[in-house]
């Protein structure tokens, strides 16, 4: 007789484990929705969004690199993890320059997405307006440093998928930004290649394929339906 396979809870519900899952992975596997930015099955974990934050056994952590223990109670869409969600997404709308409704990214963007689920119909803080001028010297990438979320996808898929370390991010704070590792510091001069995974893994319309934009109709687009999926 085999031995049942490990769980923990989940919202409630009994999720099965496998060796070295994170919350985040195992619930996703068992058709939970944690919601979450910065993280992409492809490339290490970062964990700095904190949009994945969830209760493990009481305590506040980030779902996409807190490792699942059996037995363990996990809660996710609990009333104040959704407002905390809510503000960190208003924050993070206010810190960038995200007008939807004109961005090539509308419908397939995880940050729009997140805050249809979350429920955001105003921004709450004062928008920052930040002064962060567009690259549009590559022959084939876009880069709009203002949709930028920091959430370093590019960065880690940069190195770790294509072994080039195009991106890092710079500063502290509110100045924090996308770095580019080239002579002049712009896109056009750096070694990313469109085809690169680095080039097509932001989450955001921070960095966008030229020449392909709005190529999904409306109704069509990953996250059409967002503000009703799970
Ligand atoms: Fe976990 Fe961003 S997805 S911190």
């Amino acid at each position: 007789m085999t031995a049942p396979s490990p769980t923990f809870e989940f919202d409630g519900a009994a999720v099965p484990l496998q060796p070295g899952d994170t919350i985040l992975q195992a619930a996703q596997r068992a058709g939970h929705e944690v919601p979450h930015l910065c993280w992409d099955a492809r490339v290490s974990p970062s964990a700095s969004c904190r949009l994945c934050t969830v209760l493990a056994d009481g305590r506040p952590v980030a779902a996409c690199v807190t490792p699942a223990q059996p037995g363990q109670r996990v809660q996710c869409h609990t009333p104040a993890l959704a407002q905390q969600r809510l503000r960190l997404l208003q924050l993070l709308f206010v810190e960038g320059h995200h007008f939807c409704p004109g961005c090539e990214r509308s419908g397939a963007c995880r940050l729009q997405a997140a805050a249809a689920r979350a429920g955001m119909t105003e921004l709450h803080f004062e928008a920052l307006d930040p002064d962060r001028r567009v690259d549009a010297s590559h022959p084939d990438v876009w880069f709009e440093p203002g949709r930028c979320i920091l959430c370093q996808l590019c960065v880690r898929a940069s190195d770790e998928l294509d072994s080039k370390r195009v991106f890092a991010i710079g500063g502290r704070g509110l100045g924090a930004h996308l770095l580019i590792d080239s002579p002049s510091g712009r896109l056009g001069d750096s070694a990313l290649s469109v085809h690169d995974a680095a080039a097509h893994i932001c989450p955001v319309g921070a960095l966008l394929p030229k020449r392909v934009g709005f190529a999904q109709p409306i109704g069509r687009r990953p996250f059409d339906d967002a503000e009703t999926r799970g």
